[in-house]
């Protein structure tokens, strides 16, 4: 099968796979995994932060963070189709007890324009407080939309205006370093706290990283215990993701590369597509009967996901070459006219 659902597909590789199996471990609940210990030193450094936490799963390292940042009757801004609105079982309001507030991007992006009329004030005991902004970066229903460092800017000055602090879903945050030719640091800089998946492009079998602050740090790790997330002698999956996290980013050019020649194809077969808006390894492509093109690739061996209504969506990852690239556009071909 050539499988185009999600780049969470991607299996570990046959190095994280050996380091795993050869991986120094210790109770990490007592801060004693050496190799987990060491993944949260690298990651925390490469995003010039203090202090960083290894969680499961990248929806535990996005609700942690903002257990961390907020409390119960808080307020926290995301764009309306963030996952951490949309696909974290309601997580801020359910772990939090705080309120999500979304706000519509600009193809995902919010900006201080669309933000200011949103913060709350804070002498009017009617409303909530507005804690934490939180921004996702790539935007998954923006079709891998990533914001650039200005817009970042803007974002961080007026937050800090407001005196809120910002949470970055950087599930995909490396796709948007590789496409915008920065360190992660240039990036990082601009938030205070981020969660990185290593178990997306990056091909770490299970896990993401949050990093921030040590005194926020140490307050994930608190909620991070509290969801059962502990996890003892996780360094058997850290070394995978240390692996992810070195060397398996430099790669994501080849996933961005093959999403737009995946795009451009479409739009040479007549879907209506936007090229300019394929920025990374997503591309979203409209079509009147989403559910007839999955049914009818899936039966060629190419799987792709209905992405709401009218778009189906296809996602490139290390699992993707250049041949399932052309035996999809083939396919597709067929389908189109048949
Ligand atoms: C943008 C974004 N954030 C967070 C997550 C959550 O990651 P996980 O599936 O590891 O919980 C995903 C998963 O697809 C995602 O796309």
């Amino acid at each position: 099968m050539i499988d185009l659902r999600s780049d969470t597909v991607t299996v570990p590789t046959e190095k994280m796979r050996l380091a795993m199996a050869s991986a120094q471990v210790g109770d990490d609940v007592y801060g004693e995994d050496p190799t987990v210990n060491l993944l949260e030193r690298t990651v925390a450094a490469s995003c010039g932060m203090e202090a960083a936490v290894f969680a499961a799963s990248g929806t535990m390292g996005n609700q942690a963070a903002v257990m961390a940042h907020a409390g119960r009757g808080d307020e926290i801004i995301c764009e309306e189709s963030a996952h951490v609105f949309l696909y974290e079982g309601a997580g801020i309001a359910g772990l939090t007890g705080a309120q999500a507030r979304p706000v519509k991007g600009r193809s995902g992006v919010l900006a201080p324009d669309l933000l200011e009329g949103y913060i709350r004030p804070l002498n009017d005991v009617h409303q909530p407080l507005t804690k934490l902004i939180c921004l996702e970066n790539t935007h998954n229903h923006a079709g891998g939309n990533y914001y650039r460092l200005e817009e970042l800017s803007g974002v961080a000055a007026m937050a800090r205006k407001h005196g809120i602090k910002i949470h970055m879903d950087g599930a995909r945050v490396m796709n948007a370093a590789i496409a915008l030719k920065v360190k992660l640091s240039a990036i990082t800089a601009y938030v205070d706290s981020i969660s990185i998946c290593l178990s997306k492009g990056l091909g770490a079998p299970v896990g993401a990283v949050v990093a921030g602050a040590a005194d926020f740090a140490a307050r994930v790790r608190r909620a991070r215990k509290s969801m059962g997330g502990g996890m003892r002698q996780a360094g058997i999956l850290a070394a995978a993701g240390l692996i992810a996290f070195n060397e398996m980013a430099d790669r994501l050019e080849d996933d961005h590369r093959r999403a737009r020649a995946l795009a451009a194809g479409c739009l040479a077969l007549g879907f209506d597509l936007d090229l300019a808006a394929v920025k990374t390894n997503i591309v979203i492509v409209p079509a009147a009967d989403p559910d007839r093109i999955s049914a009818a690739l899936k039966a060629e061996g190419v799987l792709a996901n209905k992405f709401g209504a009218g778009r189906f969506r296809m996602v490139t990852h290390y699992g993707i070459d250049d041949n399932a690239v052309d035996y999809t556009l083939e396919k597709l071909k067929k389908i189109k006219n048949g």
